[in-house]
């Protein structure tokens, strides 16, 4: 798909697919210390890929960058559409887009590990979507992301006779995102790779609410009676790990980076 700026397509919503965000705020509140790693000046064109309901594609063109904001999921597109009319979305897979005008950055928050089909394909993309000496500035998960969440989610499927879940997401180590980078025609100029303990504030059902709006693909075609009992097995497992006094604590591991396109 080819997505030229200027004639954009506003999409009505189809139904789209994807979890709704509308009750995990959090997910683009603890975006914002990235957009101060991005640091967009004003006239910048700055491209927000899995862009989400748009949280931050706003805050990017609140510091005065043009902002295209592309996400996979038409429910998040029309969501981003009606908060922020004044602003250009448009459905588009990490996958398989291009832009005829080049941008000046590409940013992208907790998105990239969703885009697990071909990671290379989604930076070689991005690559063709900057100028050179564009800025690509992200944040995924990391290779140990939901570790004690997904161990519990593989043993409460195994004692319930499921095969193995087959997780749809891509947690690189630092060493093989770089290599991707490199190897795709970036010079990678910051690479963090940290612990992220994040509250479930959201999730009264702890790391079974959890997997119902970010596994949500996993559930897809169980039978609907198992769904609840498997999820409590989930909980049961996850909260030696993952329940504090305070509440539920998910276990992510996220990376960080700055790269420029040569
Ligand atoms: C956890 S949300 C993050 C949204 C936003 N960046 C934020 O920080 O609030 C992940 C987003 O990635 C989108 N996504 C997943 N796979 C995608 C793909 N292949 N291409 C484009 N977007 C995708 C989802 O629809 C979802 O909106």
């Amino acid at each position: 798909m080819r997505y030229d700026t200027p004639s954009l397509t506003r999409w009505p919503a189809p139904g789209g697919s994807g979890a709704s965000d509308s009750s995990f705020g959090y997910v683009s509140a603890q975006g914002a210390p990235l957009v101060e790693l991005l640091d967009p000046r004003p006239g910048e064109r700055v491209l927000d890929l899995g862009c989400g309901t748009g949280a931050l594609t706003s805050e990017i063109h609140s510091r005065g960058a043009e902002v295209l904001g592309i996400d996979g999921s038409a429910a998040m597109i029309e969501k981003a559409l009606a908060h922020y009319p004044g602003l250009d979305f448009i459905i588009g897979d990490g996958h398989d887009f291009s832009v005829a005008e080049p941008y000046d950055a590409v940013f992208s928050n907790a998105a990239l590990h969703w885009m697990s089909k071909d990671p290379s394909a989604v930076i070689a993309n991005v690559r063709d979507a900057l100028r050179p000496g564009g800025r690509f500035v992200a944040e995924l998960g990391g290779a140990g992301n939901c570790a004690a969440m997904i161990a519990a989610m593989s043993t409460a499927w195994r004692e319930y006779g499921l095969r193995e879940p087959e997780l749809p997401w891509f947690f690189p180590t630092p060493a093989e995102y770089a290599t991707r980078l490199e190897q795709g025609g970036f010079a990678v100029r910051l690479l963090e790779y940290f612990d992220r303990p994040t509250p479930l504030d959201e999730c009264p059902d702890g790391a079974a609410d959890w997997v119902r709006v970010f596994g949500a693909p996993l559930l897809e075609g169980l039978p609907p009676d198992l769904v609840d009992p498997l999820l409590r097995r989930v909980n049961e497992l996850a909260a030696p790990a993952l329940r504090r006094e305070t509440g539920w604590m998910a276990d992510y591991v996220r990376l960080r980076f700055a790269a420029v396109r040569r």
